[in-house]
Parts: C-alpha cells; sequence; structure tokens
C-alpha cells in the first residue's frame, strides 16, 4: 500500500485560501506522480470565525491539529480584528503549543527573478535562517507599572533558556552538515549590548560547535548582518538567530529573494507536528481577484514534502518552481505576473507531473 498523509489545512484570511488551493493542486500533482497518497482536512480558523464566534481556536482545536501528519497554512489577519488577537491566538498559539520550535526560512533567488539588489543573481543568494520559534521576546513577559499615568513604565523580557538556545542551534548544526553546501554556520546576534541572552547564546554556540568540527563557523551582529544582506548575500550559508532578530532578517531576506511572493518557511517541531506557511500575510485588498502570487504557498508546500521524507516530489515542485519563474511570470508581484493565481498554480502542477527529476 502506498504511503499516505493526513494534512491538516488552514487557508485563514483574505487571499490565503486563494494560494492554499493552489499549493493543494501542487501537491495533489507530486502525490500523483511519486505514487503517495494526501488526504486534506480543512480547518476554518481565522477572522471570519473569530468575527462569528469571537473564538480564536476552539476547544481542542491543537489537540486535533496535533493529530495530522503536518499543517498547511494560507494566511491569518483579517482588516476588522485588531491587531494582535488572530496573530496571538492562531498562529504564535499554534507554533507554542505545537513546539515548533524552529522556523526554517530558505532564502533562494530563483532564476529569473528580478533582485533589487545590483548585479547579484542566483549563484549570491542562497542560504537559510533557522530562527528560534518559541521564546526570547515572543513568550510575552513583562508587566505595565503605573499604567496610564506619565510615571508609566512598560517592560517587554526576553525568555532565553539553555534548552531553549541548545535545541535551536543543535538544530541549525544538523541542517547545515544535511544541507551539505559551504557547511558555514552564521551566529546573528548582538553581543555587544544584550549582553546576558547573547552570553548564553555565544557560550552554548561554541561549546556545541565542537560536535560539528566540519562545519565552520561565524558571528554577525543583527545590525551589520541587514547589511551584509545587501552589500554581501554570498557569504551566507545557514545563520542561526533568536526568535524577534529571525522575525526582522527575514523580511529583508524576501525582499531580496524578490519578495513576500515567493518567501516561504516551516515552523518545526523535529519530533512532533510542523505548519508550513507563505510568510508573506492575508494581503486583504487581493482577496478574490485572483491576482495574488501563489508561489510561495507552493514553496511552503514542498518544503513540509521534504519534511515528511518525500524529498524527491519535493525538489520537482522546486524545479518546477523555478520552470515558471524563467520562462512565465513576468513579475512575482501580485496582479503583474501576466497570469491569474490559478493559472501559475497550473503551470506549475504541470511541469511537477512531467519535469525530470534529475539534473
Ligand atoms: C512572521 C510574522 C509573525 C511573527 C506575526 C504575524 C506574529 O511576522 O511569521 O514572521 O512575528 O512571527
Ligand atoms: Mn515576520
Amino acid at each position: 500500500m502506498s504511503k499516505s498523509y493526513s494534512i491538516a489545512v488552514i487557508p485563514g484570511d483574505g487571499t490565503g485560501p486563494e494560494v492554499s488551493r493552489e499549493a493543494m493542486k501542487v501537491l495533489e500533482a507530486a502525490s500523483a506522480r511519486f505514487g503517495f497518497r494526501i488526504e486534506f482536512h480543512s480547518y476554518d480558523f481565522g477572522g471570519e470565525r473569530y468575527l462569528r464566534t469571537g473564538e480564536t481556536l476552539p476547544e481542542g482545536a491543537i489537540e486535533e491539529l496535533g493529530r495530522h501528519d503536518a499543517i498547511l497554512l494560507g494566511a491569518i489577519g483579517h482588516p476588522d480584528v485588531k491587531p494582535g488577537i488572530l496573530e496571538r491566538g492562531i498562529l504564535l498559539r499554534l507554533r507554542f503549543e505545537l513546539d515548533q520550535y524552529i522556523n526554517l526560512r530558505p532564502v533562494k533567488l530563483y532564476p529569473g527573478v528580478d533582485c533589487p539588489l545590483k548585479d547579484k543573481g542566483p549563484e549570491d543568494i542562497d542560504f537559510v535562517v533557522v530562527r528560534e520559534n518559541t521564546e526570547g521576546l515572543y513568550v510575552g513577559g513583562g508587566a505595565f507599572l503605573r499604567k496610564g499615568t506619565p510615571g508609566e513604565v512598560a517592560i517587554q523580557e526576553s525568555i532565553n533558556t539553555r534548552h531553549g538556545v541548545e535545541r535551536c542551534i543543535r538544530f541549525a548544526f544538523q541542517y547545515c552538515r544535511k544541507r551539505n553546501k559551504e557547511r558555514k554556520l552564521t551566529l546573528c546576534g548582538k553581543t555587544n549590548v544584550l549582553t546576558f541572552a547573547w552570553d548564553l547564546w555565544q557560550r552554548a554556540f561554541n561549546e556545541i560547535s565542537e560536535d560539528y568540527p566540519e562545519i565552520e563557523t561565524d558571528y554577525a551582529h543583527v545590525d551589520a548582518i541587514t547589511m551584509w544582506f545587501v552589500k554581501n548575500p554570498e557569504w551566507f550559508d545557514v545563520i542561526v538567530t533568536d526568535n524577534m532578530f529571525g522575525d526582522i532578517i527575514t523580511d529583508l531576506g524576501a525582499m531580496i529573494q524578490g519578495g513576500m511572493g515567493i518567501a516561504a518557511g516551516g515552523n518545526i517541531n523535529p519530533e512532533g507536528v510542523s505548519m508550513f506557511e507563505p510568510i508573506g500575510g492575508s494581503a486583504p485588498k487581493y482577496t478574490g481577484k485572483g491576482m495574488i502570487n501563489p508561489l510561495a504557498a507552493i514553496c511552503a508546500g514542498a518544503m513540509m514534502l521534504e519534511h515528511l521524507g518525500e524529498e524527491e516530489a519535493a525538489r520537482t515542485i522546486e524545479r518546477a518552481v523555478m520552470e515558471v519563474t524563467a520562462r512565465h511570470v513576468k513579475s512575482l508581484a501580485a496582479g503583474r505576473m501576466g497570469y491569474t493565481t490559478g493559472e501559475v498554480g497550473d503551470l506549475v502542477a504541470g511541469y511537477t507531473e512531467k519535469i525530470r527529476t534529475n539534473p
């Protein structure tokens, strides 16, 4: 009997459902070709449901999602819901409660994609950011003192545990080894100012590096790394960093790889259930127009297959996406692709069915 995967799909808000549909289309094409089965189970979590019921994730939702093999998320974010409610109530809650302690964000410039960096091409931009995904400033620790008075104090704490930092760094070393490209891991931090958190990170990094003698190590301050991303992106292979810095530098990473239309990420629990998503938002103004680019969601689907062990299928989808960027779409920007959302999905699905898999 062929392998079968049960996938929870959370299409979510705005253009999330449109891009998820194309990701599923391409995953179906890959499953037919590579001989495995995928069953999709859709969940209506998101802004509409919240406005209707007042609840973000209903009772038992996390347990239920945690019984699937993986989760595919479209987008969360609704113009009529106050910022923070859906982000904390759905996205961050899933990351935390499913203990998806890695946020894996590849930054790769595909052929034919316009890059805002002068004189840089696909051979220069190909690295992966390993972002810690359950700690740091995202824990939500802190307090107000004397709130609403002129003497008000707001404290926002960054929580860094040895356990959390260590498992993230170990994952990064292992990922770098498996990726087997430059075999270089860069720690991105702020050791010159944030002397508690980054002291712990740096010590853990140095100690763990001894278990990976074949991996070259490097360090960059977070402010400097934003400069290097623009000036010398070819220096990077794998980068490991904390939750907040990882959030910030991966938006810059997305821009140098051609924009939010192509950037995908995985929220990974190596021992549990992982969730894959295009990292752009719900783009409400494009909802239902067939203008949004589904490639990021399709790439998230490919990352999901790779994570599930369907590596050849994942590689094939990536190649199919490259054919489409190199030969078809005019731009990755919404409304300027020269194709509708569904047509881009059809193109990728078509190549996924027939493209040669070996170089
Ligand atoms: C991301 C997003 C989220 C984050 C928001 C929506 C909570 O920006 O996935 O990068 O800050 O992690
Ligand atoms: Mn972000």
